[in-house]
């Protein structure tokens, strides 16, 4: 912030274009004011997941059904969706071979603890896919990589995981750890935290190459977990050369690297990964991998193999820590198996990052023409603009960047103007079924929210929004 600005934006004028924004949007919405206004009863604070309080509305709109890249809502407003469920939806709503492929198990049984053919052929899909040897299946991303890190650690030895400040890799506790004027603390605002999560974890910034060679000198970190590119704050793209010096230093310091490819499948069919040549000796991936269906995916080297293998025969019986009943069942193994071989396509990828690119142009040409002192970032069909200066070389610096009350303001007023875009930071996802039109219409709908925000309309905001 500076001065009484954010992001080269007068205070003033974003809290007087969000309320415009707002009030527009109480109008739009009287079905969904009438039945969610007060909260949905039965649920705490009245939604039945909290992030559903963290989108811009003053109220969430209920959905009436969302098809490709297309969401309506019950007071019967059409969206360019955007937000694609943060992810969980990146190859779009409902796609033909999922809802083929549950249907067909539908009646079958939904999971028993044994697998079906299905297994199979999702065992050698992801093998060729991402060139892995061993997988196991996990029902999010947060456990696949809880589960991954549990695995570090054994086969290690050791008792640390290294993080890079800023990360997000689900509610996994030693990544909630925070470097705060050069020091790690416990990530602020965690609920319950009785342990010290900085005696499990080490954490440096990302692209700090001489922090990280530091931080695993002492020769106790069992993994490093990463995303390839930061996603979870305001993007960070890696240095070029940062991964091989990341895979170099891992490797040197007797350390695992652990990538989580969950945001960052959206560059390629196998992803960041496959496409720049990395050789994790883990790799998670959950959200999207069956096409909206609750399912996450952990592969291991064949190295961490038979080191669990030997690990596993000296160890007591008993439970590894590992694993939930309903992991790998039958209907989530049947969405996975019709995603890899029908959905995650070279030739949906191609639609994807074509139309992210423009996407990403569009939005610039916005930023530059209005002279905003703005970025936008990609990668493959990930496409973010940030209210700042970039590009952005740390967490710390992501941190920064984060205009919470002009994004809100932004946000709604899209929504507004049909366009969905999720609601933390400002990420936007290109599906295979997002339309040139569709994009039109965001790069539109964007350059008309600046022009209100900037003034350059008519000076003051006031004029409703149909
Ligand atoms: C990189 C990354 N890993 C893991 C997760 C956790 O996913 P889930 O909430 O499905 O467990 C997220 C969620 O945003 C993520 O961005």
């Amino acid at each position: 912030m500076i001065g009484s600005t954010l992001g080269g934006i007068p205070l003033g004028r974003i809290a007087a274009v969000f309320e415009e924004e707002r009030t527009a949007y109480v109008s739009r919405h009287p079905r969904s004011l009438q039945r969610t206004g007060q909260g949905i009863a039965g649920f705490y604070e009245g939604v039945p997941m909290h992030w559903m309080k963290d989108w811009s509305m003053p109220f969430p709109f209920l959905v009436e059904s969302a098809h490709g890249s297309t969401l309506r809502d019950i007071d019967g407003h059409e969206y360019a969706d955007f937000c694609l469920g943060d992810t969980g939806s990146m190859f779009g709503h409902s796609p033909a071979p999922v809802v083929e492929a549950i249907r067909a198990q539908a009646g079958q049984g939904l999971t028993y603890m044994l697998p079906t053919e299905d297994a199979l052929a999702v065992g050698r899909l992801l093998r060729e896919r991402f060139g892995l040897p061993h997988w196991q299946i996990a029902t999010t991303a947060t456990d696949a990589n809880r589960f991954a890190l549990r695995v570090a650690r054994a086969v290690t030895g050791r008792p640390k995981i290294l993080v890079f400040n800023g990360c997000y890799h689900g509610t996994v506790d030693e990544t909630f750890v925070r470097l705060i004027d050069g020091k790690p603390v416990n990530r602020p605002g965690l609920l319950g935290q009785v342990v010290d999560l900085t005696q499990l974890a080490r954490v440096v910034e990302f692209n700090d190459l001489a922090a990280l060679e530091d931080a695993l000198s002492h020769r106790d970190v069992a993994c490093v977990i990463a995303e390839p590119v930061m996603t979870n704050s305001c993007m960070v793209l890696p240095d070029a050369g940062f991964h091989a010096e990341l895979r170099r230093l891992t490797r040197r310091a007797g350390t695992l690297l652990l990538i989580d490819e969950t945001h960052t499948i959206s560059t390629g069919p196998g992803g960041y990964t496959r496409a720049h040549g990395l050789e994790p000796d883990l790799f998670v991936l959950g959200k999207p991998i069956a096409g909206g269906v609750p399912a996450s995916v952990w592969g291991f080297s064949e190295a961490v193999a038979r080191k669990l293998t030997e690990v596993r025969a000296a160890s007591a019986p008993g439970h590894s820590g590992m694993g939930t009943t309903l992991s790998a069942n039958a209907l989530s193994l049947a969405a996975m198996r019709a995603t890899l071989e029908h959905v995650m396509t070279p030739e949906a990828y191609a639609h994807m990052d074509a139309l992210a690119g423009t996407l990403a142009d569009g939005l610039r040409r916005v930023i530059e023409a209005h002279r905003l002192p703005w970025h936008v970032v990609r990668v493959g069909a990930r496409v973010e603009f940030i209210c700042a200066p970039g590009p952005l070389h740390d967490g710390t610096q992501a941190e920064a960047a984060h205009a919470p009350a002009l994004e809100r303001a932004i946000h709604l007023a899209l929504l507004n103007r049909s366009c969905l875009i999720a609601p933390f930071h400002n990420m936007m996802l290109v599906c295979p079924a997002t339309t040139g039109r569709q994009v039109e219409s965001l790069c539109g709908a964007f350059d008309e929210v600046v022009t209100r925000l900037t003034g350059q309309d008519d000076g003051a905001p006031g004029a409703p929004v149909s």
